[in-house]
C-alpha cells in the first residue's frame, strides 16, 4: 500500500454533493502534475473483482474508450460502459473556466467538466488515484478542482537523427497524454534524415530518409567512429494522418517542423538544386552544423512552399513549425544570387536575407490560415509579423519576442533540453553534453524572471525537447524523457505553488514511478542513486552522501593509490560527512559508494593542496554551467575528458577572473588549470592566463600572460596569500567552424597549486 507523509492536517467541515458533513484532511498530491486542488476525506472507494461499472452518459466516446483501455493496459481492470447506469457519472457544465475539471470520489465518482479535453485530464488524474493491487484496488475519498495554466505544454522529438517508427511514435504520444501534455512537436526534417512523404518531390524520401553511415561515439571523439550500415525510414502521408488522428484523441495536437533554411543536407541530397552551389552531396551521417543551406532564390522560395502546400492538409494544428535555427550565412554570402536578392530587396546583411525568406514562409502560411513559429534564431535580421516565437538559446529570445507582442514558446536549453546529461554517474549513457538534472527541470518555470508583468500574457507556455544524435531507440528516448517530463509538466501545469522538490521526490518514489512501471518505461533511475556533495570544511573538503530514501546506510570505499584503504570509509547513514582532508593526501583516489540495493557510485577524487580554500568568481560562470559553484575549481573532483555534464565552471565572457585565498602567505611554486576543447560543443580553449599574487590584495605581483593550454601549468615562484587568475578568452568561433561568430564557451577545471 502506498503512504504519503502527510503535511499538515486541517480538519474543517465541507459539503459533499450528497450533502454530507466530512472530516478532511490535506495531504501530499498522488497526481502529477498537481491540481489545483486535492483534499481526501475518510474512506475508500472499492473496485471490486477488478470491474467498474461506468454510466457513460455524457462521457464523450473517445475519452471512454481511452478510459476503457487504460484500466484494462495498466491495472487489468475492466470497464463496462453503459448509460445511466453505474458508478462513475460525468457532467458537463456550461459557464465554467475552460478546461477546469472536477473529481469527487465519495460512494460513487462524480466528474463534472467544462470541455472534452479536461473530461480527458480528469481521466487521467483519476487514473493516478488508483492505490492498491489486483482484486484490491480503491480511491481514496477525496475531492480534485483542476485547470492548466499554460496553453503550450509540449514535447519534441527529432525523427531525423535516429528514426522512431509509427509505433514508437504513438507510444511516446501516450506517454505525453499521461502528463496532460497537449503539443507533440514533430522534427520531421533534418540534415540526417527527411522523413515525409511529399508526393510532388519523391526523391525527397527516396534519397533523402537514407544515409549510409551514422556517428557512433561522440561528435568530439578523436577519431570519430562511423557504423557503415544504411539505416532510415519515413512516414507515408497516409501514416502521418494515422499519428495525427491518434494524437487527437488524446488531445494533443501535432506540430509539423520543416527545417529551413539550414538543417537542409537530407533534402538537398535529393534536390541539390535548390541549394547555392548545387553540388551533389550525400545526406551525412554526422551531427552538427553544416554550410551548405538552402539557397535563398525564389525557385527554392517555390520549392518550399509546394512541400508546405502538402505539409498543411496533413495536420490540423494552427502551427506549421519552419525551423529557422542555425543556418550558416557562407555560402549566401558568396552565392551570387542571394547576393542579387540582398540588393534587389534593399536588404542590409544576409541576416535580413534570413528575415526575408522566413517572411515569405509567414505570408504563405497566414494566407492558408496557418500560424508559423520558429527557433529564435528568426529574431535576427527582424521578426516575420505573425511569427511566433521558440526561445531555446536561452530567455533572451523570448524575452525579446514577447516585448516585440509575439507570442512565445519557451524552451530554453538549461531548464528543457532533455538530451543533455540528468546524472553525474560514471556510467550514464552517452549524452551530448550539458547537465540538467531532474531539480533543475522542476525549477524551470516558463515566464522568465526579467520578463515585465505585461508581457507574461505573450508566454503561451513551454517544452522540452528531444534531439537524438545519441538517442538510438526507444529504451533511450524513455530514459532521457522520464522522470524529467514528470518534473516538467509540474511547471507548465500548476497554477498555484508546486509542492517543494522534496515532496515531489516522495510523490516520484511512492507514486509516479511505480505508475510509470504499469507503462514498462524505461525511466531514469537518477532519483535513487546517492547523491554526492563536496563541502568545505576546516581542514579541506568533505563529502556528504545523501539518498532520497530516509536513513539510507551507504558503504563508502575509498581505493587509495590502487590498495584498498578503509580511512573514511565504512558504512555511513545518509547525510553523514566523510572528511577529505588535504594534508593528508596529494593524489587521486576512487570513492566507492554502494547503497542499500548494491548500486555502486563511483568517482575519482583528487586530493591536493588547495581543495576548499576560498575562491572568489569576479566573473560570474554561465548559469548553465555552474553545477558546483566556487568549489567547483578547488573541490577535488577533475572535469572528465571527454566532457560529462556537471564537473565543469563554463563561462561565455572575454575576460574571466578570479581570486584564489591560500589563508596564509605561502611560497608559490607553481600553478595548474584544466581547460576543455570540445569544439563540437563550443568549447574552446581561451587564448591565455595570466597570473598575479599579493600578500594583501591591494599591491600585486603581476606576472605576463601566457598561452592557454588544455593542461596548463606556469612556474610562480612567488610569495603571497592570494593568487588572481586572469582568462582571456577567443571573443568568437572561427567562419567555417560549428557556431562561427558566436563568443565560445571557454570552459575550466581543477585549480592546483605547488608549494615550495
Ligand atoms: C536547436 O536546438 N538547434 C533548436
Ligand atoms: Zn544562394
Amino acid at each position: 500500500m502506498i503512504k504519503y507523509a502527510i503535511i499538515s492536517v486541517i480538519t474543517f467541515l465541507v459539503c459533499s454533493n450528497t450533502n454530507i458533513a466530512q472530516t478532511i484532511s490535506k495531504t501530499i498530491c498522488p497526481i502529477i502534475p498537481t491540481p489545483g486542488a486535492y483534499q481526501t476525506t475518510l474512506g475508500k472507494f472499492e473496485i471490486l473483482e477488478n470491474e467498474i461499472l461506468i454510466d457513460s452518459k455524457n462521457l464523450p466516446k473517445i475519452v471512454g474508450e481511452y478510459l476503457k483501455n487504460q484500466l484494462q493496459m495498466a491495472f487489468s481492470i475492466t470497464a463496462n460502459l453503459q448509460e445511466n447506469h453505474g458508478v462513475v457519472h460525468f457532467n458537463k457544465l456550461m459557464n465554467v473556466p475552460q478546461n477546469s475539471y472536477s473529481i469527487d470520489v465519495a460512494t460513487d465518482i462524480t466528474i463534472n467538466y467544462s470541455t472534452d479535453e479536461s473530461c480527458f485530464y480528469a481521466i487521467n488524474s483519476l487514473l493516478q488515484l488508483i492505490e492498491g493491487q489486483k482484486n484490491e484496488y480503491y480511491i481514496l475519498k477525496s475531492f480534485v478542482s483542476d485547470s492548466p495554466k499554460f496553453e503550450w505544454r509540449g514535447l519534441h522529438l527529432d525523427v531525423s537523427r535516429h528514426f522512431y517508427t509509427v509505433d514508437e511514435v504513438k507510444h511516446f504520444i501516450d506517454l505525453m497524454a499521461l502528463y496532460k501534455f497537449n503539443k507533440f512537436h514533430w522534427h520531421l526534417t533534418d540534415d540526417q534524415g527527411w522523413r515525409i512523404e511529399i508526393k510532388q518531390f519523391p526523391k525527397l524520401t527516396e534519397i533523402g530518409a537514407w544515409r549510409d553511415s551514422t556517428l557512433i561515439g561522440h561528435y568530439n571523439d578523436v577519431p570519430r567512429v562511423y557504423e557503415k550500415k544504411r539505416t532510415g525510414g519515413f512516414y507515408t502521408q497516409e501514416q502521418i494522418k494515422e499519428v495525427v488522428e491518434y494524437a487527437s484523441k488524446r488531445f494533443i495536437s501535432v506540430i509539423p517542423e520543416i527545417e529551413m533554411p539550414g538543417h537542409s543536407r537530407a533534402a538537398l541530397a535529393a534536390y541539390p538544386e535548390y541549394s547555392c552551389t548545387g553540388k551533389q552531396q550525400e545526406v551525412p551521417g554526422l551531427w552538427g552544423v553544416f554550410d551548405d543551406i538552402y539557397c535563398s532564390k525564389p525557385e527554392t522560395i517555390e520549392f518550399m512552399k509546394k512541400i508546405l502546400e502538402e505539409i498543411i492538409p496533413l495536420f490540423p494544428s494552427e502551427y506549421v513549425h519552419i525551423g529557422g535555427d542555425e543556418a550558416p550565412k557562407t555560402r549566401w554570402h558568396e552565392c551570387p544570387k542571394c547576393q542579387k536578392n540582398i540588393k534587389d530587396n534593399n536588404l542590409k546583411d544576409e541576416h535580413e536575407l534570413q528575415s526575408y525568406f522566413i517572411r515569405q514562409m509567414d505570408t504563405f502560411l497566414t494566407s492558408k490560415g496557418k500560424k508559423l513559429i520558429g527557433w529564435d534564431e528568426i529574431l535576427e535580421g527582424g521578426l516575420s509579423p505573425n511569427a511566433t516565437v521558440m526561445s531555446w538559446r536561452g530567455e533572451e529570445g523570448g524575452i525579446d519576442a514577447a516585448k516585440q507582442k509575439h507570442f512565445v514558446v519557451m524552451s530554453p536549453s538549461g531548464y528543457c533540453y532533455f538530451d543533455h546529461y540528468q546524472s553525474g554517474r560514471e556510467n550514464e549513457p552517452l549524452a551530448i553534453g550539458g547537465f540538467l538534472p531532474l531539480e533543475k527541470v522542476y525549477q524551470f518555470n516558463p515566464i522568465p524572471k526579467d520578463l515585465p508583468l505585461e508581457y507574461h500574457y505573450y508566454i503561451l507556455g513551454g517544452q522540452a525537447n528531444l534531439w537524438t544524435e545519441y538517442i538510438q531507440d526507444m529504451d533511450k528516448l524513455e530514459y532521457m524523457t522520464f522522470p524529467r517530463a514528470i518534473a516538467l509538466s509540474q511547471g507548465l501545469w500548476c497554477r498555484n505553488q508546486k509542492p517543494s522538490f522534496e515532496d515531489f521526490q516522495t510523490i516520484l518514489l511512492n507514486k509516479q514511478l511505480p505508475y510509470l512501471d504499469r507503462f514498462n518505461v524505461n525511466y531514469s533511475k537518477a532519483v535513487f542513486y546517492p547523491k554526492t556533495e563536496i563541502i568545505r570544511t576546516k581542514k579541506g573538503v568533505g563529502l556528504i552522501v545523501s539518498s532520497t530514501k530516509k536513513s539510507e546506510i551507504f558503504n563508502v570505499h575509498i581505493n587509495f593509490d590502487g590498495s584498498p584503504y578503509g580511512w573514511g570509509g565504512g558504512n555511513v547513514t545518509s547525510n553523514d560527512t566523510t572528511f577529505l582532508d588535504r594534508h593528508i593526501y596529494n593524489s587521486t583516489f576512487i570513492i566507492t559508494i554502494t547503497s542499500s540495493d548494491s548500486t555502486k557510485t563511483v568517482f575519482n577524487f583528487n586530493s591536493s593542496t588547495t581543495n576548499g580554500f576560498p575562491l572568489e568568481l569576479i566573473t560570474k560562470p554561465n548559469t548553465k554551467f555552474n553545477v558546483r559553484g566556487d568549489l567547483a575549481l578547488v573541490d577535488g573532483i577533475k572535469g572528465k575528458r571527454p566532457w560529462k555534464g556537471d564537473q565543469w565552471l563554463g563561462y561565455s565572457e572575454d575576460t574571466i577572473v578570479f581570486i584564489l585565498d591560500l589563508t596564509s602567505k605561502r611560497e608559490i611554486k607553481n600553478f595548474k588549470l584544466g581547460f576543455l576543447e570540445a569544439k563540437g560543443s563550443w568549447i574552446y580553449l581561451p587564448e591565455t592566463v595570466q597570473i598575479s599574487v599579493s600578500s594583501d590584495k591591494k599591491k600585486w605581483a603581476v606576472l605576463k600572460p601566457s598561452k592557454a593550454t588544455e593542461y596548463f601549468s606556469q612556474v610562480v615562484n612567488k610569495k603571497g596569500r592570494y593568487i588572481r587568475v586572469q582568462v582571456l578568452a577567443k571573443t568568437k568561433i572561427p567562419v567555417g567552424s560549428d557556431g562561427e561568430g558566436t563568443t565560445p564557451w571557454t570552459f575550466m577545471d581543477e585549480l592546483e597549486i605547488e608549494f615550495k
